[in-house]
């Protein structure tokens, strides 16, 4: 039988979701523990990252656990031909948990396939991104004091962003309202929407940053228009600076109101707004260690207390 894994956000259902905020939260109180001593953790990274490697490494490093891998494939026996099942049958001689982001979509299910060991997927093309997911519940959460019956504004990249895609599966549990911004390339996929219609979620579709799709949220989820996914980067120049919040674009929100991005950020939120207490970008991605903490003690069935 195989470990349990995370790959997709629906690989964990409701009561797990909460279950893992709620470790979170004991994390958030007291992260450095001693849960891992003798553990070793491997962060393979086939793409780029600041916040989710170094996020998950130091998760590792306050629990007393040992991390190796690499943060640039070009390091890795890949350059040289090695498939991935190849990479992954040797890591898990080392390691007994595997953190991997990769290109391809689907790759992180099919390292979970031929993995002995948990495979927590940090990023697999435009896919998924659970563990962003599980860090924007719990900042929701943090902000709100509930995660029911939201309306969450999501803005951008909603075709190439494997974080919205999770976060529309993630918060599927918990009766939202989804306003989904977006330019005709980068709408969101018909597999979302179909997601949406079969469990009664409600969503709007809208072209224009408008006031009306601001000021009804209770979260604006800003995101990046994912320049490394367009293969023709004329296309790219057309859309990249197709919204840009400003400060004064807020003064009419509602007072919980909170902007959240999974970063990192090009142009998409002035810096004008960071001074806004209803940003809460820096403190959302600080909260990715408490839950990648949560996580990786879930799946190597560690107790929390
Ligand atoms: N949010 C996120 O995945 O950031 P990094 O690409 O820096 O890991």
């Amino acid at each position: 039988m195989q470990p349990k894994s995370l790959v997709n956000i629906t690989d964990y259902g409701r009561d797990d979701i909460l279950r893992i905020l709620q470790s979170a939260a004991k994390f958030k109180q007291s992260p450095n523990r001693d849960l891992l001593q003798g553990r070793v953790c491997a962060t393979l990274f086939f793409e780029p990252s600041t916040r989710t490697r170094l996020s998950f490494e130091t998760a590792v490093n306050r629990l007393r656990g040992r991390i190796i891998g690499f943060s640039d494939a070009a390091t890795s026996s890949s350059t040289k031909g090695e498939s991935l099942k190849d990479t992954i049958m040797m890591v898990s001689n080392y390691a007994d948990l595997i953190i991997m982001r990769h290109h391809l979509e689907g790759s992180a299910r099919y390292a979970s396939e031929v993995s002995p060991v948990p495979v927590i997927n940090a990023g697999d093309g435009s896919n998924q991104h659970p563990t962003q997911t599980l860090l924007d519940l719990f900042t929701i959460y943090e902000t709100q004091g509930t995660l029911e019956n939201l309306t969450i504004t999501i803005v951008g990249d909603l075709k190439y962003g494997r974080a919205v895609h999770s976060l529309i599966q993630g918060l599927s549990h918990f009766h939202p309202t989804f306003n989904f911004v977006a330019p005709d390339e980068l709408g969101i996929p018909e597999k979302y929407k179909l997601y949406c219609d079969r469990r009664g979620i409600k969503y709007n579709e809208y072209a224009e940053f408008s006031p009306e799709s601001i000021n009804s949220a209770d979260i604006l989820y800003m995101t990046r228009v994912q320049k490394e996914r367009f293969t023709d980067l004329m296309e790219y120049e057309k859309v990249k600076n197709v919204y840009i919040l400003y400060n004064d674009m807020l003064s009419e929100s509602k007072p919980n109101l909170k902007v959240l991005h999974p970063l990192p950020r090009v142009n998409e939120i002035n810096q004008d707004v960071d001074e806004n207490p209803k940003a809460y970008y820096f403190q959302q991605a600080k909260n990715g260690m408490f839950v990648r903490q949560a996580v990786i003690c879930d799946l190597l069935g560690i107790g929390v207390e």
